[in-house]
């Protein structure tokens, strides 16, 4: 198996069980003329997350590292009309093309977006102590394990903390100080197994965005 076969089988789910969407691919044209990175998560990634919080019957659900949006989509719709997402963005230029993108999908009401170092947002956040079901980590991989922390003390019992990116081509089998993104997710994947709090796993994944990794855990009762 080769990248060309990951991919077409990604291709063959999609066509399978992700429908024709608009404001997905809205999403998507917009941030490719935007010039953002090609780094949001796939289709099938996006169902797969909105099946778990739709699993969850989750209704308020926290975000780290928005890029223009198309994550949030997923999280938005997998919500009810009363749900909400606080989605947390460093980069003003991204936070405004995720903006238009909730926009135009029509989920403006369901969802904020902060601007700022999520290290930096975070603590207010904390303060208003209102727990959420999910919290998705997909920004920087370097305050993953910060990250952590904060989700642990926002999750509720029976929540899910998902984390994108904790396998990196399998980089963090043995983490090169060089490469800060792959010794954070490490650290992340070992303070991640070492939480008492939680029961975890990472499920191990190939396909149209290479070889990488999404963590999932689950705040114990
Ligand atoms: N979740 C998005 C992809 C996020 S890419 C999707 O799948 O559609 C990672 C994003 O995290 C980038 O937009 C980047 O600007 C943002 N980011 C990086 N460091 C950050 C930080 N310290 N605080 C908040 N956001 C950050
Ligand atoms: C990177 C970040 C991501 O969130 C992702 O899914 C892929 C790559 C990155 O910063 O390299
Ligand atoms: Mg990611």
């Amino acid at each position: 198996m080769d990248r060309d076969q990951f991919s077409n089988v990604d291709q063959y789910i999609d066509d399978l069980f992700v429908s024709h969407d608009q404001a997905l691919e809205n999403a998507e044209r917009q941030m490719a003329e935007a010039g953002l990175p090609e780094i949001h998560i796939s289709r099938g990634q996006g169902k797969f997350l909105s099946l778990l919080c739709k699993m969850i019957g989750a209704q308020r659900i926290l975000e780290i590292g928005t890029l223009g949006g198309y994550s949030t989509i997923w999280l938005a719709r997998s919500v009810p009309d009363t749900g909400y997402i606080l989605t947390l963005e460093s980069d003003p230029f991204n936070a405004a093309v995720a903006q238009k993108n909730l926009d135009m999908a029509e989920l403006t009401n369901k969802v904020e977006i902060q601007v700022g170092e999520a290290l930096n947002l975070l603590p207010d956040i904390e303060a208003e102590a209102i727990p959420f079901d999910v919290v998705f980590l997909d920004a920087d991989k370097i305050n993953y394990v910060a990250y952590l922390d904060a989700a642990v003390c926002l999750t509720r019992p029976g929540g899910l903390i998902v984390a994108d990116n904790v396998v990196r081509s399998g980089s963090v089998l043995n983490p090169d100080p060089s490469d800060p993104s792959a010794m954070g997710a490490a650290q992340f994947n070992q303070a991640l197994a070492k939480q008492p709090n939680l029961e975890s796993i990472i499920l191990q994944q190939v396909g149209i965005k290479g070889h990488d990794g999404l963590a999932i855990a689950r705040v114990k009762n």
